[in-house]
C-alpha cells in the first residue's frame, strides 16, 4: 500500500537497536496540514525525514536526540488513508486500525522507564520511536526540538497529572483554575497535590466562561494562576478559547511569568490543528504544556498519551536516579514501550494529511447525525469545532449499553470517530427513532427538557419544539 510502513524495516530498526471561508464551513480543514518549521542544528528542514544514529551521549538538563527514528510523511498521492469504513463506538476511541504487522512485538518486554532522552541501563526499550513521536507532536504544536521535553504517557489522565504537577512546581503557591466541565482527572490532580482549586463556570456550549474566570481571578491576584484549558471537553466536546483565557489573564494584570497554562487535548488535541476555524494550540503562545490521548483520535490499540512541556520547566522538576542511570521526570516508573512503536507506526502510515482527512470525515458525519436527529424531533447539539453530538439520554439502559453511549444527567453523547460510518449512524438513528416511539407512546411520559444543558434552540422537548 502506498504510504504504508514496511514491517521488515520496522523490526530491523527495532531489533538492531534493542482557505478561510467567509461563511463558516465547519468541515473546512487547513490547506496545508504539514507544520512548516523544524529547526534542526540551525537549519530549516521542511517535510524531510532522517534517521539519526549518533554515539551515546548522556546529558542531564538538555534533550539528546541520539538514535531518534523520525516519523516520515506518507506519499502525497495516498488516497486511502482516512477513507476506510468500520463500526460505531460511544466512547472516543478510534477503532479503525490494523496493527497485524506488529503482532510479533508481544515477544518482547519493552519498557521505557526513565527519561526518554537519556538511555537507561535496561536495553529492551523503544526510546528511538518515542523520541520520533515526540518530535512529530513538537512540530505540530510548534516548539523546537531543543526547547521541549515530553514523554509517552499511559493515558490522557497521566498527561494532566504531569502538566498540572509541572505548573505546581513552577508556582508552588499557585491556584489551579479549571472549568467545571473539565475532566475529573484535573480535580484529582488538585486533590493529589493538595492544591487550592477554583472551579470556573461554563457557557451552554461547555466552554469556559471567561467573565466568571475574570471574577474569580481578581480576588486572588496575590497568587500565581495555573489554568487547565480544555481542548475538547469530555461530555460536550467544547473547546475553551485559549486566546480569550490568555487575554483575560493579561487584562487582570497577570504577566506571563505569573501564570502557567496546561492544555488538556485528550481527544481534540490532535483534531484541532486540522480544523481551519479552530483556535491554534501552539507553544508560540504563553502555554506551559499540552497533552493528548494516543488511544483516542490517533487510534492506538492500547491506552497511551503524549505529554509535551517546555524543557526549562522540566529541569526544575526532575531528579537524577542512580539506580536507573537516568532522570526521574515522569509520573510513572515503568512505561509501556510498545505504545511508542504503535504510535510511530500509525503516524508514519497516516501522516499529517491522513489525520486531516479523518478529521474532515468525522466532522462531516457528526453534522449528518446532528441534523438527522433534529429532523426527527430529537433534542441535539453539536459544537462548531467538535465531532461530539450531544442529545437526550435514551430512556432504556439496555439501548445505552448496546450502543455504548456515555451519559451524564439528562444528556448522552456519541463521539463520531473515524470508524463511525454513515451506514452505522443510519442503523443507530433507525433504532433510536423506533425505540423512542415506544418510550414516549404514553402521553404521560415526555422527553426531557434539555434547554439548560444544550440551549433552548437545540431543545425539542414538548415545551420548546
Ligand atoms: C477532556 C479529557 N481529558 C482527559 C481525559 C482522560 O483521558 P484518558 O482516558 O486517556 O486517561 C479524557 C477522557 O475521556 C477527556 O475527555
Amino acid at each position: 500500500m502506498v504510504g504504508s510502513v514496511e514491517v521488515d524495516t520496522l523490526s530491523e530498526k527495532f531489533n538492531g537497536e534493542v482557505d478561510l471561508l467567509e461563511e463558516f464551513d465547519p468541515m473546512a480543514v487547513v490547506c496545508e496540514p504539514l507544520p512548516p518549521i523544524v529547526v534542526d542544528d540551525g537549519e530549516c528542514v521542511i517535510g524531510e525525514a532522517k534517521t539519526k544514529t549518533k554515539t551515546r551521549e548522556i546529558v542531564l538538563g538538555r534533550n539528546v536526540h541520539t538514535s531518534c527514528l523520525e516519523v516520515t510523511e506518507p506519499d502525497a498521492n495516498d488516497e486511502l488513508t482516512g477513507d476506510k469504513d468500520a463500526y460505531m463506538a460511544g466512547y472516543p476511541y478510534n477503532l479503525d486500525f490494523d496493527y497485524g504487522s506488529l503482532a510479533q512485538l508481544q515477544h518482547f518486554s519493552i519498557n521505557n522507564l526513565g527519561d526518554p532522552f537519556i538511555e537507561s541501563n535496561y536495553g529492551v526499550h523503544s526510546r528511538q520511536f518515542e523520541v520520533g513521536v515526540l518530535d512529530w507532536f513538537a512540530r505540530l504544536w510548534e516548539i523546537e526540538k531543543n526547547d521541549y521535553w515530553g514523554y509517552i504517557t499511559n493515558c490522557g489522565t497521566e498527561g494532566n497529572l504531569h502538566g498540572i504537577l509541572v505548573g505546581r512546581e513552577v508556582f508552588p503557591d499557585g491556584i489551579l483554575y479549571a472549568s467545571r466541565e473539565s475532566h475529573y482527572s484535573v480535580f484529582k490532580a488538585a486533590r493529589m497535590y493538595r492544591m487550592e482549586c477554583v472551579k470556573v463556570g461554563t457557557l451552554i456550549s461547555g466552554e469556559i466562561d471567561c467573565a466568571d474566570f475574570r471574577a474569580k481571578l481578581i480576588p486572588n491576584m496575590d497568587k500565581p494562576a495555573i489554568i487547565n484549558v480544555n481542548i475538547g471537553t469530555t461530555v460536550k466536546g467544547a473547546v475553551d478559547d485559549l486566546d480569550l483565557v490568555i487575554q483575560t489573564l493579561e487584562e487582570c494584570g497577570y504577566s506571563h511569568d505569573r501564570f502557567y497554562i496546561h492544555c488538556d487535548g485528550a481527544l481534540f488535541g490532535l483534531m484541532m490543528p486540522f480544523v481551519k476555524r479552530a483556535p491554534k494550540v501552539t507553544f508560540k503562545k504563553p502555554i506551559g504544556s499540552v497533552s493528548v490521548s494516543g488511544h483516542k483520535f490517533v487510534g492506538c490499540p492500547m491506552p497511551c498519551g503524549v505529554q509535551i512541556t517546555r524543557i526549562d520547566h522540566i529541569n526544575a522538576l526532575s531528579r537524577n536516579v542512580e539506580y536507573l542511570a537516568s532522570r526521574d521526570a515522569t509520573i510513572m516508573g515503568s512505561r509501556n514501550g510498545h505504545a511508542p512503536i504503535f504510535l510511530w507506526y500509525t503516524l508514519n502510515k497516516k501522516g499529517y494529511k491522513g489525520f486531516q482527512k479523518e478529521v474532515q470525515k468525522c466532522l462531516r458525519n457528526a453534522h449528518y447525525l446532528k441534523d438527522c436527529m433534529r429532523d426527527a424531533g430529537i433534542s441535539a447539539m453539536l459544537n462548531e469545532l467538535s465531532s461530539t453530538v450531544v442529545f437526550e439520554r435514551p430512556l432504556d439502559e439496555e439501548f445505552v449499553r448496546r450502543w455504548q453511549l456515555a451519559c451524564q444527567g439528562n444528556i448522552a453523547h456519541v463521539v463520531v470517530m473515524p470508524n463511525v460510518t454513515i451506514e452505522k449512524l443510519d442503523d443507530f438513528l433507525e433504532e433510536l427513532i423506533q425505540k423512542r416511539a415506544t418510550w414516549y407512546q404514553d402521553e404521560k411520559v415526555r422527553s426531557p427538557c434539555l434547554s439548560v444543558d444544550i440551549g433552548v434552540e437545540n431543545c425539542a422537548c414538548p415545551l420548546h419544539k
